[in-house]
């Protein structure tokens, strides 16, 4: 039997960790054979409800869980942890840009960024759901002198995934059968989900779908897909963005062979300067993520590129004061 590793969860009453918890502790994110503590935070007035999640994850009985803590002190919840998933933020409504939510949430990850720093284990590896997620990842990392910056990631997971849907039904194939899908940039309306190297079944995506669908259907399609759930469900997205979360760590900590996206920090890869938080195209080996280097990058995919990027910054001079 392993020994059990301690993840920690923030939001832990909230939407999308009513199916997080229950899917990490069942062994979805970190394999079968590995035990699990779980480490819960929420605010003073959510409380009760955390109890109440503790009490269903009790009633489960999972194999693999070992503990739960559930606490509204971070220090607490972020004791030795070695998985961090910060989830807890308030969600947009109807007619909100996820940047309308900066000011609301930026000051919990600078708390949290700082209570990483000083309680999680020093190999912590850290996932930013809340959003808007790359810059409250950038504010998080900022507030955490002591750890890389590399171990602060944001989740464009849930893109890169709707993206591969979208693709696979237009083309009559199986997600399974789109390789090298790339999202780059901010998880916003900014976001460009490229095409350019991916295939389909081994044939060029380009060569199945034509360029109108590509530019006014598919990119839209999937830079709004988090504003037609909430306006479908009357509440942003959860188990889809649950399950993005965890295929997300499970890559990162178990390695895969396909190419996936994630929000890291930036190193000048593609012409991207450091200081803020953008997706790339990343193969996950040995408990590492890479960026794919060497992808030729043609006027429309750097324009694109350049517009995320040029959020992003934005985003960034917003939040400066907190950046430590
Ligand atoms: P929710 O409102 O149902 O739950 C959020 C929970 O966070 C609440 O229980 C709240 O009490 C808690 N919380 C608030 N401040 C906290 C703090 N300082 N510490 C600990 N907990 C705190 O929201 P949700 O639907 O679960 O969404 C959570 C976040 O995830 C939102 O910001 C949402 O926009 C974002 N989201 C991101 C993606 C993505 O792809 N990156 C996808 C879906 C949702
Ligand atoms: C999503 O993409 O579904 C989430 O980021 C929620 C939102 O505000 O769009």
């Amino acid at each position: 039997m392993k020994d059990p590793v301690r993840i920690a969860i923030t939001g832990a009453a909230g939407q999308i960790s009513y199916s997080l918890v229950f899917r990490i502790a069942s062994g979805d994110m970190l394999g079968k054979d590995q035990p699990v503590i779980l480490q819960l935070l929420e605010i003073p007035p959510a409380m009760d409800a955390l109890n109440g999640v503790v009490m269903e994850l009790n009633d489960c009985a999972f194999p693999l869980l070992q503990d739960i803590v559930a606490s509204d002190d971070a220090n607490v919840a972020f004791k030795d942890a070695d998985f961090a998933l910060l989830v807890g933020a308030r969600p947009r409504g109807p007619g909100m840009e996820r940047k309308d939510l900066l000011e609301a949430n930026a000051a919990i990850f600078s708390v949290q960024g700082k209570a990483i720093n000083d309680n999680a284990s020093r190999d912590v590896r850290v996932l930013v759901v809340g959003n808007p997620a790359n810059t409250n990842a950038l504010i998080a990392s900022c507030n955490a002198p002591d750890l890389d910056a590399g171990q602060f990631t944001a989740m464009m997971r849930l893109d890169h995934n709707r993206a591969k849907t979208q693709l696979a039904q237009k083309t009559g194939k199986h997600v399974t059968d789109v390789e090298q899908m790339i999202v780059w940039g901010n998880h916003s309306a900014t976001q460009y989900p490229d095409l350019a190297h991916c295939k389909v079944d081994g044939k060029p995506a380009f060569d199945l779908v034509e360029r109108d669908w590509y530019e006014n259907d598919f990119i839209p399609t999937v830079q709004q897909r988090g504003a037609a759930i909430i306006k479908a469900r009357g509440a942003s997205s959860a188990a889809s963005a649950a399950s993005a979360a965890i295929d997300h760590m499970r890559d990162w900590a178990l390695g895969t062979d396909e190419v996936v996206s994630m929000g890291i920090p930036a190193d000048g890869s593609y012409g991207v300067e450091p200081g803020i938080m953008y997706s790339y195209p990343v193969v996950c080996q040995n408990g590492k993520y890479e960026i794919v280097q060497g992808l030729d990058v043609n006027e429309f995919s750097r324009g694109r590129m350049q517009a995320t990027e040029d959020e992003l910054r934005e985003e960034r001079a917003a939040v400066e004061h907190l950046l430590g």
